[in-house]
């Protein structure tokens, strides 16, 4: 019997390059080695997009076709939509019963991000559990392990705090065993603007952009600020362009070296260069993300089998916790 992992992603807008290098490669790889459950969190994004949720559905079904166009593969994966399995909000509230407040109000991610969407009214009852109803997605499958990028690793504590909690007050429940994350090696990919790639900033190349798009995107793109004329030696370990080299791994990169360091590569040809390794890097994903997207009854087939897999483990624990509670 393989370990079975959890993991999800915030349908808020196009997945982008970031998701790709930062979580979608390293799920593609997982699948051969665990029991995988891949999650869209449409509960979470709507915490955040209340407002306007005027895009969530094209957005998670996108984010299900970037999943499978970049290698999650339907049969070995659980693909599903979290609101499609109600038991998610069942054990959420049970966690919402006794989580402190105070551990939620000191959880840093959720300053960073009153801090970094101040334009959203997320001073709510909603948002402030956000963490809450992540454990819950990741208690409910009883999962060993959750690949995450670093910033989560607030809310897999708390996971951890909550069911720790949760077995000192209901001793008679099965317990539920601490989750670790599983971080990539991954370096950070970061924006056109050198700044964290995040849909927020806008600084970012999506899956599904065009050629033109891309560039457009990296002409736009800051490089080595101390290079100014096309006759000063360029300094590729500060460049942002050339991160994108070595993470591709595609061009001559120890030749973008030389020629960078050597001025005799000029920035314009070396973001036109870019480009083209970008669009090239992307088509297969792009042509696949497309096709996927014009047989959307395959989309919903698939989300349908993945919800009926993950209902069936999920009901299994609530009907569990809510024993040991004592709800019939
Ligand atoms: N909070 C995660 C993020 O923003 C998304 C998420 C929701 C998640 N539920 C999850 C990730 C459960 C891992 C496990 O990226
Ligand atoms: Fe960066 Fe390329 Fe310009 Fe060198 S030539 S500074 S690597 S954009």
């Amino acid at each position: 019997m393989k370990k079975r992992i959890l993991s999800g992603m915030r349908p808020t807008g196009p997945l982008h390059l970031g998701h790709l290098f930062g979580a979608l490669d390293n799920w593609v790889k997982l699948q051969e080695g665990y029991d995988c459950f891949f999650m869209v969190a449409d509960w979470h994004a709507l915490m955040s997009e209340y407002e306007d949720p005027s895009n969530l559905s094209k957005y998670i079904l996108e984010c299900v076709a970037d999943w499978i166009a970049s290698g999650i593969d339907p049969e070995k994966s659980t693909i599903f939509i979290q609101s499609h399995v109600k038991e998610h909000l069942d054990l959420y509230m049970i966690f919402s019963d006794f989580v402190p407040l105070g551990w939620l109000e000191r959880c840093p991610t959720y300053k960073e991000q009153l801090r970094e969407l101040s334009k959203r009214r997320l001073h709510t009852y909603g948002f402030l559990g956000y963490p809450v109803l992540q454990a819950a997605d990741i208690l409910l499958y009883r999962a060993y392990a959750v690949p995450v990028g670093q910033d989560q690793l607030p809310h897999l504590e708390l996971t951890n705090d909550i069911a720790e909690k949760f077995n000192n007050i209901y001793p008679e429940a099965r317990h539920f065993s601490k989750i670790k994350p599983l971080l990539t090696d991954m370096p950070k990919l970061l924006g056109i603007d050198a700044r964290k790639m995040s849909k927020s900033y806008g600084n970012f190349i999506a899956l599904g952009d065009s050629e033109k798009e891309i560039t457009q995107k990296c002409s736009k793109m800051f490089t080595d600020p101390k290079r100014i004329k096309l006759s000063d030696k360029g300094h590729p370990d500060t460049c942002n362009l050339y991160a994108y080299y070595k993470l591709l791994k595609k061009g001559d990169v120890p030749k973008v070296f030389e020629y960078c360091t050597k001025a005799k590569l000029g920035c314009t040809e070396c973001k036109k260069d870019l480009a083209d390794l970008i669009s090239d890097y992307l088509s297969d994903i792009r042509m696949k993300r497309e096709n996927l997207l014009k047989d959307k009854d395959k989309i919903y087939s698939i989300l349908e089998h993945g919800a009926q897999k993950a209902r069936k483990v999920a009901s299994e624990t609530m009907s569990e916790v809510k024993k040991a509670i004592g709800m019939v």
